[in-house]
């Protein structure tokens, strides 16, 4: 049978770090405050100017180096975001043009910190499909552009970043030995939109609007949403936490990541954490765990991952895969 496997990855961060402290410049709020409630010390901002798209080409270059292939070799680009360069066209399609990329089709996928786990499901679908030989998935975000830096309980905790994965067709004996994609789970809940959401869009207010969270709220639902996917994927592989070789949960909050390890009986050197240096860069996070991961020596090639998210809508999943 037909695996989308891993071929490639590759992230990019903007230059500038920004450290908790830079908000007691001008919010009450404390480097420690910060660091307790969600384990982030620092975030990188864009630059001026500097796009959605800019952040995705990059890493989108990177990954393709990763892979040694060239743009003319993708077959289709997914792009996961939330903060999109224009109102339409895609941002996958100003990457495509970026890149040099002459053929194939691009589009985005809009569920918020969940959209690079429904970017893998739908590349993955395809690909098992026969639709497409070769997907780059990438998740990018400039979320610096829709804080209210006057809100200390969101301005905070999210980043800018863009990560990015090469998935690729390949002949698998249909096991969950195979590398690859082996499980897939998403939901979507939208009677609890209200709890995260930006307060503006093209056909209501005609606004970009601003990041809104009712953080409390968001955290009750995140560990136990988290972990029911998670083990919906365990469980179409016939896997158990035991099998399990690394975790690269969303990096919203490290206190999330903790306790949905701990409900999955999953000990935490199996999980990587890279929101202390990330923040919360939604859709970006996981691509850029990953990349950041595999760069460090904490993910190779044949471990059993699986990889976690929840967000706005609420949206959320699973992916297991053989890395
Ligand atoms: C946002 C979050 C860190 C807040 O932590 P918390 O322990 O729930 O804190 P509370 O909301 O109870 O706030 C406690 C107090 O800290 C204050 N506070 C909020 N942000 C603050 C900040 N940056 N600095 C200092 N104090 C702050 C609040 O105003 C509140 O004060 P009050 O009791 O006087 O009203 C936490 O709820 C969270 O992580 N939620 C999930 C968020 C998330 O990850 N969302 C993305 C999912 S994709």
């Amino acid at each position: 049978m037909i695996r989308a496997q891993v071929r490639g990855v590759g992230h990019y961060l903007p230059e500038r770090v920004v450290e908790n402290d830079w908000f007691t410049t001008f919010l009450e709020t404390s480097d420690e405050w910060i660091r307790s409630r969600s384990g982030i010390e620092r975030r990188h901002f864009a630059a001026e100017g500097q796009t959605t798209s800019d952040l995705a080409i990059r890493a989108a270059q990177a990954a393709l180096n990763d892979a040694g292939l060239r743009p003319d070799d993708i077959d289709a680009i997914v792009l996961a975001t939330s903060t999109p360069d224009l109102t339409f066209p895609a941002t996958a399609t100003i990457v495509q043009a970026g890149l040099g990329m002459t053929r194939g089709f691009a589009f985005d996928v809009q569920a918020v910190c969940a959209g690079f786990i429904y970017a893998l499901s739908n590349a993955n679908a395809m690909i098992v499909s026969g639709q497409a030989k070769r997907v780059l998935v990438i998740g990018a975000e400039t979320f610096s552009r829709i804080m209210n830096w006057e809100d200390r309980g969101t301005c905070v905790l999210f980043g800018d970043g863009a990560g990015a994965l090469i998935l690729e067709a390949a002949e698998g004996d249909g096991t969950n030995f195979d590398r690859g994609i082996l499980a897939t789970d998403l939901q979507s809940d939208g009677r609890f939109r209200d709890i995260l959401q930006v307060s503006g869009g093209v056909s209501s207010s005609q606004t970009t609007g601003h990041l809104m969270m009712a953080g409390k709220e968001v955290f009750r639902h995140a560990v136990e949403k988290l972990a029911t996917s998670t083990v919906a994927v365990m469980d179409q592989a016939g896997v158990t936490a035991a099998d399990i070789d690394r975790v690269v949960p969303h990096q919203a909050n490290v206190r999330i990541i903790t306790g949905t390890a701990r409900k999955l009986a999953l000990p935490m050197e199996k999980v990587v954490v890279t929101v202390q240096d990330h923040g919360n860069t939604s859709a970006a996070s996981i691509p850029l765990a990953m990349s950041v991961a595999q760069s460090s020596g904490q993910l190779n090639r044949g471990e059993l991952v699986v990889t976690e998210a929840i967000g706005g809508g609420l949206a959320w999943g699973a992916v297991l895969l053989r890395w």
